[in-house]
């Protein structure tokens, strides 16, 4: 790996063993992408790849050559008013209002090894030096005395580049920020699909394909956090890109608040790539000396298709993006009360049904919501995070001493961000919701949203939360956040500083989150937003586990984790198995097939394990001893889309992943069949990711009992792995249909080295 500067030819080139990223200085001196894609030689030079010519309507500046028209050219920093009509990376505007046409030109560089920490926000890091180098070119507009810092890093093992910008006021006078993106990336095609993971509750991220066509194409959230409905992450892929093979850049943004993924196909067939905080209703206020930092955007680059790019993306993720003490770790198996009870229950049921789980094996108890105040339902009591000793007379550490007794973990559920109106909270501190007290606020689950952008407001939170968890054996926290943000003003910001408010907002959420994880650095966090509405690379860099989605239903699962997968690892994903008929779609699938599906995350149950047959239990039993056996594979493994249907968004009827251990000698791998089909054929599932030299013991589990033992054994013994890479499973046939006589079937595949 190296960053190179090539002086003469004014060119830097980040290099290593997966990928190339060539900037090289325009005639105005600005930067421009002359490269990203498969390694080029260090030796080469290839600022000849910016290509420019005069054409009709083109726009040039004094004193450069007319061909020199910046509407045509891939500035890796682009501002609007010079002739490039494509959306810009920044905006200003002067103290008054007036429109700032700025330049950014190069004035210097450094290059230097390793990876700076980020103060406020969240972001990649190293442990050693020599894992990154980094570059930050420094471009300056003198006439309005704006220096704008871009930073890169090129992660050794990684075909991976992190972006962020500083953007700093050396004048004496206040501007605006109008927009201030993370990183542009001007392409130098049109040939891109896009893909993302679009969704709402209950159906978060599921994977859809579109192919560019000239204009803007555009994503983003404008809700307060990154939401269900679009997650800060797309791939342009070139259109024949597989799991495989193909080209293909994945673009993420760390952070967990309102952004936009923009992609403008020009009239010349290029395509702009944007990231970053998104423009609407932001604006910030930069005074003299002051600097703005963007969130971080991460570019992976692949060339051997999305399943390479999944990789790198999880490994990066989950070693050096999530920190602690349980970054590492295997996740406990947990069992949440939620489904089991909701908001009715007192601990005599809490205790019995902890005390079922861990006859089962489970290792953590999660109480979820309705333990404070005098929540019985949605309505009331946010805010108020003191014990409810109707539910509770003996107190939470009392429980929480009686369940760690028990040989189990105690784990709480909180929504610091919220407030009850019906709360002594709201009552005492009325101004610190979102919004003015004068005026209407808009409720959503009944409930208002602290304004997280105010010192004082994070100060209380950090102390009764600290409170709490210093008060009774706590070693994992669920923190939940569960509407929407509207009205988004601040009491606390004067009028010209009011678009600052929701960036301030999700800055406030890390600064809580960042004081209790090191306060309580044996906690185990677990992010949650109504389910999987705040699901992003933001979060997981102070709670190394999300839920998923409130959708626990395996089929629907399916999809979700599927769309999931593309960059974030199972280790992030919570995933339990919560009873039937589904609490969300009313579907009954059988047990074995759920905890199938569930077996591929942070793995849990969410249900009452007192409603379970003895049958069940002993199922349950079954599936978490295995799951012990397994966990490092299926939390920490390569994670592979096998089969995923038609339109390979995990909604086919017969969908298939496997997990493979670093090492290559266990492997994982899941095959569920939707619908039940009369009479199919034979199909062959070939396999990845193992060592086609090892001879593998495969064994074969099914949901559901078996018909035709001989068609389910086929697979079984011992069988190299070339022939499971070329050849693979056998599914199908009668034999194989038969056995499973419904729907829902599932079968999981175990795979051992010999
Ligand atoms: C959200 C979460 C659920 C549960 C409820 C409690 O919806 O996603 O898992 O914790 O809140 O109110």
């Amino acid at each position: 790996m190296a960053i190179l500067w090539h002086r003469e030819e004014k060119e830097f080139h980040l290099h290593n063993d997966y990928l190339s990223y060539i900037i090289t200085l325009l005639p105005d001196d600005s930067p421009a992408l002359a490269y990203i894609g498969r390694p080029l030689s260090p030796e080469g030079r290839y600022g000849r790849l910016t290509l420019f010519e005069d054409r009709a309507l083109s726009t040039h500046q004094p004193g450069l050559p007319p061909s020199f028209c910046l509407e045509y050219v891939p500035r890796e920093y682009p501002t609007y008013g010079r002739g490039d009509f494509r959306f810009p990376a920044l905006e200003l505007v002067s103290e008054n209002g007036m429109p700032l046409v700025v330049d950014l030109q190069y004035r210097a560089h450094r290059i230097y090894n390793g990876k700076p920490c980020l103060d406020e926000l969240p972001a990649t890091y190293c442990e050693s030096d020599a894992e990154a180098e980094s570059l930050t070119l420094v471009l300056e507009d003198r006439a309005h005395q704006i220096e704008v810092h871009l930073h890169y890093t090129l992660f050794a093992e990684h075909p991976i580049v992190a972006r962020r910008v500083s953007i700093h006021n050396s004048g004496s006078k206040p501007f605006y920020l109008k927009r201030a993106l993370s990183a542009v990336l001007d392409l130098d095609s049109a040939d891109w699909d896009m893909l993302h993971f679009p969704g709402a509750w209950g159906r978060e991220r599921h994977l859809v394909c579109k192919l560019l066509v000239p204009g803007l194409q555009s994503i983003g959230s404008s809700r307060g956090s990154s939401s269900a409905q679009h997650n800060p992450s797309a791939i342009f892929a070139r259109p024949n890109t597989s799991e495989t093979s193909g080209e293909a850049i994945g673009a993420l943004l760390v952070y967990s608040g309102n952004f936009s993924i923009d992609a403008e196909v020009g009239s010349h067939g290029t395509t702009r790539l944007g990231l970053g905080i998104n423009p609407f209703g932001f604006s910030w206020k930069l005074k003299s000396a002051e600097t703005f930092e963007t969130p971080e955007a991460l570019f992976v680059y692949t060339a051997q298709g999305f399943g390479d790019m999944t990789h790198h993306i999880h490994r990066l993720l989950s070693r050096r993006l999530s920190r602690g003490q349980w970054r590492d770790r295997e996740r406990p198996i947990l069992i949440n009360n939620w489904e089991a009870t909701y908001f009715h229950f007192d601990e005599h049921k809490l205790l019995s049904i902890a005390h079922s789980a861990k006859d089962l094996g489970a290792e953590l108890f999660v109480l979820d919501d309705g333990w404070f105040g005098r929540r019985n339902d949605d309505t009331s009591s946010l805010g108020d995070w003191m014990v409810n000793r109707e539910k509770l007379p003996e107190g939470l550490e009392s429980l929480a001493r009686k369940i760690t007794d028990l040989g189990l973990s105690f784990g709480l559920w909180i929504e610091p961000e919220m407030v009850s109106p019906d709360s002594d909270l709201y009552r005492k501190h009325p101004d610190w919701a979102i919004g003015s007290p004068l005026e209407k606020r808009t409720l959503g689950r009944n409930q208002l949203v602290l304004d997280m952008s105010r010192s004082e407001v994070v100060d209380y939170l950090f102390d009764t939360i600290s409170g709490i968890l210093s008060s009774a054996p706590i070693s994992y926290i669920k923190w939940d956040m569960n509407r929407h943000i509207t009205e988004p003003v601040s009491a606390g910001l004067p009028p010209d500083e009011q678009g600052e408010f929701s960036h301030r907002y999700i800055l406030g959420v890390y600064r809580l989150y960042r004081r209790l994880t090191q306060a309580f650095p044996h906690i185990l966090f677990e992010s949650c937003s109504a389910g999987g509405n705040r699901f992003d690379a933001g979060m997981l860099a102070f709670a190394p586990q999300a839920w998923t989605s409130d959708d626990s239903d395996a089929i629907e699962r399916l999809k979700i984790q599927w769309g999931t997968s593309f960059f974030y690892p199972p280790s992030a994903m919570g995933a339990h198995v919560s009873a039937v008929p589904n609490h969300q779609v009313g579907r009954i699938t059988p047990l074995w097939t759920r905890a199938f599906v569930a077996f591929f995350g942070a793995f849990g149950y969410e249900l009452d394990p007192e409603k379970l047959t003895e049958a069940e239990k002993a199922e349950v039993r079954e599936q978490i001893a295995f799951y012990k056996q397994w966990r490092g594979l299926f939390q920490f493994g390569d994670f592979y889309r096998l089969e995923g249907g038609r339109s390979g968004d995990g909604s086919g009827n017969c969908v298939a992943w496997m997990s493979v251990s670093e090492d290559r000698r266990r492997a994982a791998v899941l095959v569920v069949q939707v619908l039940a089909q009369p009479n199919p054929g034979f199909s062959r599932l070939p396999l990845r990711g193992l060592d086609l030299s090892f001879n593998y013991q495969v064994r074969v589990r099914p949901a559901v009992p078996v018909k035709n033992e001989a068609a389910l054994r086929y697979n079984e013994g011992l069988r190299r792995g070339d022939e499971l890479a070329y050849v693979g499973l056998l599914l199908g046939g009668d034999g194989w249909n038969g056995v499973s006589r419904g729907d829902f079937a599932s079968w999981l595949f175990t795979l051992e080295a010999y």
